[in-house]
């Protein structure tokens, strides 16, 4: 058994050390927010955080976890209550079919966590990776700074869940 701390939870699941993180975050315990694209770390569909920055789950084997956190798009907000970087993402239109957008949003997480303040050139050069096929890239980078405003104006608060903000 592989123990995973998910979005605050502590989870158990029976799976190969080799399996990919995102296998294990769709299939085991139900978390569909992160995609399936390419399956070759090449498209950033996949992107959830793990200790804190954007990881590549189709490509890290669970076993390389360890004891850090994982957050997937389902531990940001709700439909009632989206976090910032959600809210922003449907103010801005940014999706188009929508599949990559929970990869995204948690690269785009990682960034606001960390430097709320980002330049457009960082923004830019954080988010290059993840890749939109229906081409939206303008509207979700303005999605980005919508957030990192809003963020900024609530004093940091980065994610809304059960009520509260967290910062
Ligand atoms: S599905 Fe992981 S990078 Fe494309
Ligand atoms: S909205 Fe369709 S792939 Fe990005």
């Amino acid at each position: 058994m592989i123990t995973l701390n998910v979005n605050g939870r502590a989870q158990q699941v029976d799976a190969d050390p080799a399996t990919p993180l995102l296998y294990v975050l769709r299939d085991d315990l139900q978390l569909n927010g992160a995609k399936f694209g390419c399956g070759l770390g090449q498209c950033g569909a996949c992107t959830v955080m793990v200790g804190g920055a954007p990881v590549l789950s189709c490509i890290t084997p669970v076993a390389m976890v360890g004891n850090r956190p994982v957050k997937t798009v389902e531990g940001l907000g709700t439909a009632d209550k989206p976090s910032p970087l959600q809210r922003a993402f449907m103010d801005e239109q940014a999706a188009q079919c929508g599949y990559c957008i929970a990869g995204m949003i948690m690269r785009a997480q990682a960034l606001l966590e960390r430097n709320p303040s980002a330049t457009e050139a960082e923004i830019r050069r954080h988010m290059a990776i993840n890749l939109c096929r229906c081409g939206t890239h303008m509207r979700i980078l303005r999605a980005v700074r919508r957030a990192a405003e809003s963020i900024k104006a609530a004093g940091g608060a980065t994610e809304h869940r059960d009520g509260e903000r967290h910062a």
